[in-house]
């Protein structure tokens, strides 16, 4: 399978607006070829996530980054105290969730000092321009002891593994998306996006510096994604 070639990242400075105008173009179709390229893992890997963080009924739940809000809607089984947060409108109108949701940025979010238990964020990381900015909203809204989930795609760390991943993330999904969402250059930017992952050292410092926990790393997938969480120490960043 041929790797696509041409460079699909926008330059740094109207990365927020280009992904976010790419959000909305891709909304339509977003759930779809969600579950089609993961063959449906996506949804488990969001349970996890719940299951992890130990989300129940009287938790108070924050989705940074909700999209149409499929951790919101898994949670509701869980939780009847969700919110959503996304900054694409073309997201949150195709929303399957009755949960609440803000249309707004992660990098300012609306809600008071300590305000949530627990937080949830799926696959926005890579698309975040200021990470330093969002792991302080993190800690600012979630009360001390309250915990966090991330989860992200990931490099399989595998040789063998990784090969087969590239031929498929790089080669089959593009071709996947392209046809499903007919936005082809949106599931150029997804592959590609991979470059924008924190390190593992990197990850570490945002979580430590930002008064959490170091996070536990759950490999998901055969390492196609990972799961990490953490707890909000006491401390004021
Ligand atoms: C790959 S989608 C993930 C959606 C959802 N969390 C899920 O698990 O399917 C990434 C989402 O991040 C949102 N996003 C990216 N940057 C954002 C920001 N700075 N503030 C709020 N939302 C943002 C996009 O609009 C998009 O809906």
């Amino acid at each position: 399978m041929k790797s696509s070639k041409a460079n699909a990242l926008p330059p740094s400075d109207v990365k927020s607006p280009f992904v976010q105008n790419m959000f909305d173009t891709i909304a339509p179709t977003y759930d779809l070829v969600n579950r089609v390229m993961t063959f449906g893992l996506d949804q488990h890997w969001r349970q996890r996530a719940l299951r992890d963080l130990g989300v129940g009924a009287t938790t108070t739940m924050l989705d940074v980054a909700c999209g149409t809000g499929d951790f919101l809607t898994l949670a509701q089984t869980r939780t009847q105290r969700s919110v959503g947060i996304d900054f694409s409108h073309g997201m949150l109108r195709r929303r399957t969730t009755v949960a609440p949701v803000v249309q707004g940025s992660a990098v300012h979010l609306p809600f008071g000092t300590a305000t949530f238990d627990a937080i949830t964020c799926g696959f926005a990381i890579r698309n975040f321009t200021d990470l330093d900015s969002v792991f302080a909203e993190f800690a600012r809204v979630l009360r001390p002891g309250g915990s966090i989930a991330i989860l992200e795609v990931a490099i399989p760390s595998s040789s063998i593994v990784q090969w087969l991943h590239d031929r498929y993330f790089n080669g089959l999904v593009p071709l996947i998306g392209g046809l499903l969402s007919h936005s082809k250059d949106a599931y150029h930017y997804l592959p590609q996006s991979v470059t924008y992952l924190p390190t593992s050292d990197q990850f570490l410092e945002l979580f430590t510096s930002n008064a959490f926990a170091p996070p536990r790393v759950t490999t998901l997938g055969f390492g196609a994604s990972q799961l990490l969480t953490s707890t909000r120490l006491g401390l004021v960043p």
